[in-house]
């Protein structure tokens, strides 16, 4: 014989859960601060996909009430009958609402009317991986003492279910490490950029054009976007709080595309990755533009896809793809949570207490010197005898082996004056500490035209560097 869901829930302290008798009939109160991209796509579905939502909870899904900041802007797929007001009080205090949807972005004031919304007894449900990266522990503080769920699937890797993937599907394992393209614009610009020859403006521009960039894009492609998105994931992996300023980072915004046409005659495309290493001596954190192996599941996510690859101790290398940014992939995250939220709320209630926690994980963190990556090196040198052989000279003396080397004849010369060729060194691993020393070493001592570029180098075996 099946359970009755009224045996299941009943004496559970949640505003779900009205009565026993409101159970099977009375609706889930929605309500919405913000209605941009990823808020409409939130309506969107509750509208579209409201029987099979009902089905799939065993109760309807109503949106009572939305705040936004400009009343004149057209609001796609809100029905009829919903609040819309510029007072974000007017829905968190409405008594029908039972889920707040936080889609406004920025920290202020999201922050505090999420903290508002859980000592108002409701469950909330966010996108806003900025606010959790640096305000987390403010906010699941909260979370802890109202007895109220705060979920986040879409603040990471938009459609991709990896939050849930991380606290259910691979709780088994302690996670070694994450690898991850975590930045839609970014991949998109890349993906753009490398395929298609496109300059890095007009594909920025057709990016928040989409809805994939943020208010401010200088956050996706200043690598700051990725960072927060790492730090949620290490805090839920390695139950290790970390603010976005601990993860050293390097967005796309500088990348030469000089840079990308000799990675890809290396055999290489260029993807900004964020790593999270677990080694005996600690964590290591970072985001930053990395050379991928062609051909390898990282290299083939294109566009504004996404991708995670986690390595756990038992299960060992998965990979989980999809959509990572975008009105629909990010809202299907949200009402993910709602459906989570409704059937089970204890076991999300019991799942937020235990993040951010004070007395969470206390793996230091690696410093940035003792990194241990690959590195792509580009010269613009004389070209003249000695000079390959003097800056070979400097890496060997800093303990850094060279794997590869690229030099194209110069083009052909009118003048007398001496002609600066790109010189391309592959190195082996080394620390980042060697790198930099030997870095500043060529700086002072040789003739070079322009600053040196370093990009890391994913491993070519398909394990993480
Ligand atoms: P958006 O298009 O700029 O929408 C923001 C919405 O919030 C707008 O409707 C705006 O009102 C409203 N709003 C802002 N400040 C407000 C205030 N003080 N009072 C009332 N309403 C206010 O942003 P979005 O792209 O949907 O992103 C929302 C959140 O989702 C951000 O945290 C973002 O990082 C995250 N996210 C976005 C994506 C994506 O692909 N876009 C993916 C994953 C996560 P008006 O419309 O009246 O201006
Ligand atoms: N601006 C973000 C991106 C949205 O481009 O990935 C998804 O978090």
């Amino acid at each position: 014989m099946g359970c009755s869901p009224r045996v299941i829930f009943q004496n559970i302290p949640d505003p779900l859960i009205k009565s026993v008798s409101d159970y099977v009939s009375s609706p889930i109160g929605v309500g919405i601060l913000g209605l941009g991209t990823v808020g409409q796509g939130v309506v969107r579905i509750l509208a579209d996909s409201a029987e099979m939502l009902e089905r799939r909870i065993g109760r309807p899904v109503k949106v009572v009430a939305t705040a936004v900041r400009d009343l004149d802007k057209k609001r796609d797929y809100l029905p009829a009958g919903v609040v819309l007001t510029t007072d974000p009080m007017e829905v968190l205090t409405n008594p029908e609402v039972d889920v707040v949807f936080e889609a406004m972005g920025g920290i202020e004031p999201a922050k505090s009317l999420i903290l508002k919304a859980l000592r108002l007894g409701k469950h909330v449900v966010t996108a806003n991986k900025a606010l959790l990266a640096d305000h987390g522990t403010e906010i699941f503080e909260a979370a802890r003492e109202a007895e109220r769920a705060v979920c986040f699937e879409a603040a990471v890797a938009g459609g991709i279910p990896i939050i849930q993937a991380l606290n259910v599907g691979l709780a088994a394992n302690r996670i070694l490490s994450i690898s991850a393209i975590l930045n839609g614009t970014c991949n998109f610009i890349m993906t753009a950029m490398t395929r298609d020859g496109k300059a890095y403006g007009d594909v920025l521009k057709e990016a928040q054009r989409l809805g994939f960039a943020e208010a401010d894009p200088t956050m996706d492609v200043d690598g700051t976007d990725t960072a927060h998105k790492l730090a949620v994931l290490v805090q839920i992996a390695f139950n290790q709080t970390v603010g976005t300023d601990q993860i050293s980072r390097r967005g796309i915004d500088r990348l030469e595309a000089a840079d990308i046409r000799f990675a890809g005659e290396l055999g290489y495309v260029i993807k900004l990755l964020a790593k999270a290493r677990w080694r005996a001596e600690g964590l290591e954190l970072r985001v930053s533009p990395t050379l991928v192996p062609k051909g390898s599941q990282l290299a083939e996510i294109s566009d504004s896809y996404n991708a995670v690859r986690v390595e756990g101790d038992a299960v060992g290398d998965t990979l989980f793809a999809g959509r990572g940014a975008g009105m629909m992939p990010t809202a299907s995250a949200m009402v993910s949570d709602l459906i989570g939220i409704s059937i089970e709320p204890k076991a999300r209630i019991r799942a937020s207490a235990e993040l951010w926690k004070s007395s969470g994980g206390t793996t230091p963190l690696i410093g940035v010197d003792e990194h241990k990556t690959r590195a792509y090196l580009r010269f613009q040198i004389p070209d003249r005898p000695g000079q390959l052989a003097y800056l070979a000279q400097i890496l060997g003396d800093n303990g850094i082996s060279i794997a590869s080397v690229i030099q194209h004849e110069p083009e052909a010369q009118t003048g007398t004056e001496v002609a600066f060729v790109s010189l391309i060194i592959m190195t082996h691993m080394a620390t980042s500490g060697a790198m930099r020393r030997a870095l500043e070493q060529i700086r002072k001592t040789c003739e070079l035209r322009g600053e040196p570029i370093i990009l890391e180098v994913d491993g070519r075996t398909g394990q993480p560097n």
